[in-house]
């Protein structure tokens, strides 16, 4: 597009700001500035108009879980069918670490902190370890597929060459970046983050997959035969990642997808909820469910919105690749954004100054047609670092590795 035609689009959405350095750029910043304005999807700022996500929920059910006392009764079983998709290099593995962990504050890739006391632990190591328990109990490499994002890229891809993979075989890990899409202030005016340059950010972790298929990943998909993939943040340190049991679980259940489910610590605690929405797997935010929905229990006193979602997910990769190009719903998020002030200096707000906009992976799960919701035991699998301190911290974390035995 053309520079006039850029200024055109900018008038229609009030954005005429982001060309005020325009003519005191370089030639080659000036190109670059066009050309990310160009990409720019503007459906964010009728989100942002609307002030909430772009699609109003359905008919809400519940939705029961395949839950600890079965799975025990048959885990042998479903760990076979599990080992033997693994050794048959059926499933492969996707550590979300695009994110900027805005919450924890620490200035670089999440996965390259340090968690260790007595020595150096780091989450991606930690990660790369409960990966490393399936290899040796299958004899079998996983692929792994990390994505990034522009902004952390680099760190990342160098940080694994430099720790050696943490032993994991570096043909069997794929690195691919993510999109990113621009951040607006409150007062509805897109960010600069440079003169000549938006201030962008990662545009979630529901494009995934589109991204895998522009980082021309698919072919190889099937040249391995991966028939699943098993999508995982890279926060939750206690995971377990391909897990046997759950993969054979979700294939025995003839289910498209599957999803690990803690059961809620009480009614009140802020986890998404899968449950059915006009009658397909969903995963409902806490926020969005009324109060009647949360105490609702059945005959036993269960409650019925019971089992939350901790981000760790498979997909059958024939169903991923029919949802390709189905666009999910947008979410805006506050965040903190570093951006241009008025005067054009850089400045780092410690507070949030604006939206960024995303698209969910939990907003995929309702485009399967069905999803099995498999319990695990919340005090051995999930560890979640999000916060600087208090609830889902690194402080949080340690405890839970160390009462699972991790020496930290
Ligand atoms: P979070 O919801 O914790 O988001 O991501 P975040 O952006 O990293 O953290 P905060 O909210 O700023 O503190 C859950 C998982 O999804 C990945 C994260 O890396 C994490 O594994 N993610 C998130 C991406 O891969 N890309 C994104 O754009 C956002």
């Amino acid at each position: 597009m053309e520079y006039d035609e850029i200024l055109h689009t900018l008038q229609t959405y009030g954005q005429e700001h982001l060309l005020k350095y325009y003519d005191s750029l370089p030639q080659k910043d000036q190109e670059c500035l066009l050309k990310q304005i160009a990409d720019i999807d503007w459906s964010i700022l009728k989100l942002l108009q609307s002030g909430k996500a772009a699609e109003e929920k359905g008919v809400l059910e519940p939705l029961g879980a395949l839950e600890l006392p079965e799975i025990r009764k048959k885990e042998s079983a479903y760990r076979e069918i599990g080992k033997k998709a693994i050794q048959e290099g059926k499933i492969g593995a996707v550590l979300l670490a695009g994110g900027q962990g805005t919450r924890l504050g620490f200035n670089g890739p999440k996965g390259t902190v340090n968690i260790g006391l007595s020595k150096e632990l780091y989450i991606f190591e930690c990660l790369i370890h409960n990966l490393m328990d399936v290899v040796r109990e299958t004899g079998s490499w996983v692929h792994l597929f990390i994505m990034t994002s522009q902004k952390n890229n680099e760190e990342t891809v160098s940080f694994f060459q430099k720790h050696n993979y943490f032993g994991y075989d570096a043909e069997h890990i794929h690195f691919f970046i993510q999109e990113m899409a621009p951040a607006v202030g409150y007062d509805g005016k897109l960010l600069l983050e440079e003169k000549g340059k938006l201030a962008l950010s990662p545009n979630g972790n529901g494009g995934w997959f589109s991204s895998m298929e522009k980082a021309g990943l698919l072919p190889l998909l099937h040249e391995k035969g991966i028939e699943w993939l098993n999508i995982f943040a890279v926060d939750n340190v206690l995971q377990r990642i391909a897990d046997p049991c759950f993969i054979g679980a979700t294939i025995d259940s003839g289910c498209a997808s599957g999803a690990k489910v803690v059961r809620k610590a009480s009614p009140m605690e802020r986890v998404g909820v899968l449950c059915l929405e006009d009658k397909r797997p969903s995963i409902v935010e806490y926020y969005e469910m009324t109060e009647d929905m949360i105490h609702l229990k059945d005959e036993n006193g269960n409650l019925l919105y019971n089992f939350g979602v901790i981000l760790n997910y498979l997909f059958r990769v024939d169903k991923l690749e029919e949802i390709l190009h189905t666009t999910l719903p947008l979410h805006m998020a506050e965040k903190k954004i570093p951006c241009l002030d008025a005067n054009g200096e850089l400045y780092r707000p410690e507070t949030p100054n604006g939206y960024k906009f995303e698209t969910l992976v939990l907003d995929m799960v309702r485009l399967m047609d069905s999803c099995l919701p498999f319990e695990v035991e919340r005090s051995h699998e999930f560890a979640p670092i999000k916060n600087k301190e208090g609830v889902d911290s690194i402080e949080t974390a340690r405890e839970l590795l160390k009462q699972n035995g991790v020496v930290l």
